[in-house]
């Protein structure tokens, strides 16, 4: 990962090199075939005028060989070497970001922190718990033809595998604890379409060959500062995926800022997060007992910032239905219609 994220940079760096050069170039021919005044003026700007061997443009080639090369310094010396600059401290902050984030992950799984015994992770992602999520991954995958996974952060992938469906895809986990990332590579060792990468997706730019169709992002956001979970949930749109699985708690509550690690109830429709409506959702919990209000949700992406910041209620009849199957747009529109006519809160 990081040996292609540098990768990465040099070709970002180089791009931008090469496209600077060309704008540059693009500029100096338009301006080399403007008047010669200016040009005359920009040559005794450059103090290399050499005016006695005018070129096809009206100016000398020196002149112009000497700007080309002004041109190129002056691009070298502030635009780009600036921006590695930049990169450079920027790659000192993450790491030193992620060192921080990494041992308080590592020191929650070492000692089941969570408390989820079956899973490391935590009781969501026990099998029983997690037979919803599963649900609502599984109709997914088949009906949007979810080719590619991308999980982050993965934790000790205790539940995933078990989603119908699943052998069919490729699947990428992230997360930030090397030793999980190790035990995972063990466990999945005979998995031919499983492979994992220690990222946090909160901070470092995800690998350019990682493109899912559906990014699954659980009980993550809820335990980062709400600027992380912000820069996570761009940063992992950002991979180009199409849909995103994740999920929320209800009724609502004011989304509120912790330290990374801590934990609080999260509301994605609401600022800062302000998520669109879900395109199918379903309540988590086991054999519908739900105590905290969790919901996984499936959205199309875009959709951070793309909602109107108004808390999502679900009608009392869906969530009902939601403790045992999926509800889906189509059916949440058709209940808020039915609710709407005269007698429709009775029926
Ligand atoms: C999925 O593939 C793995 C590894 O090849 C295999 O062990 C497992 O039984 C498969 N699951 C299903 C449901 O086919
Ligand atoms: C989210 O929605 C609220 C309410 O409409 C709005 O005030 C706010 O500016 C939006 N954006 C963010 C980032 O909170």
């Amino acid at each position: 990962m990081a040996v292609s994220n540098q990768l990465t940079r040099v070709i970002r760096v180089s791009f931008g090199i090469v496209l600077t050069v060309a704008l540059f170039s693009l500029l100096s021919a338009i301006f080399l075939s403007s008047r010669s005044e200016d040009i005359l003026a920009a040559d005794d700007d450059l103090g290399r005028a050499d005016r006695s061997a005018p070129g096809a443009s009206g100016i000398s080639l020196p002149v112009r060989e000497a700007m080309a090369a002004a041109g190129s310094r002056f691009v070298k010396s502030w635009c780009v070497r600036r921006t590695a600059r930049q990169e450079e401290v920027e790659q000192v902050i993450q790491n030193m970001e992620t060192q921080e984030r990494s041992r308080v992950f590592e020191k929650i799984f070492r000692e089941d922190y969570w408390g989820g015994g079956e899973s490391r992770s935590g009781p969501g992602s026990r099998k029983d718990y997690t037979a919803n999520v599963r649900k609502l991954l599984a109709l997914a995958i088949k009906t949007y033809g979810v080719k590619e996974l991308l999980d982050s952060p993965c934790g000790d992938v205790n539940w995933q595998t078990l989603t119908e469906g699943f052998n069919a895809t490729t699947y990428t986990g992230f997360d930030i604890v090397p030793d999980m990332i190790r035990k995972n590579e063990a466990t999945f060792q005979g998995w031919p379409n499983m492979k994992f990468a220690r990222v946090d997706f909160t901070n470092t730019p995800i690998d350019e060959t990682v493109r899912p169709d559906l990014i699954i992002c659980r009980d993550a956001i809820q335990h980062n500062a709400l600027k992380d979970g912000l820069r996570g949930l761009a940063n992992l749109e950002s991979t180009g995926a199409k849909y995103i699985l994740t999920n929320w708690h209800s009724p609502p509550r004011p989304n509120k800022d912790i330290k990374f690690g801590d934990f609080y109830l999260i509301d994605v429709f609401t600022r800062p997060f302000n998520f669109s409506k879900p395109e199918m959702f379903i309540s988590e919990g086991v054999n519908g007992h739900n105590s905290e209000g969790k919901f996984a949700g499936l959205w199309k992406l875009p959709a951070l910032l793309k909602g109107d910041g108004r808390p999502f209620r679900i009608p009392e009849s869906l969530v009902l239905k939601a403790r045992q199957h999926v509800v889906t747009s189509a059916e949440l529109e058709a209940e808020l219609i039915r609710l709407q006519r005269p007698g429709g809160l009775q029926a």
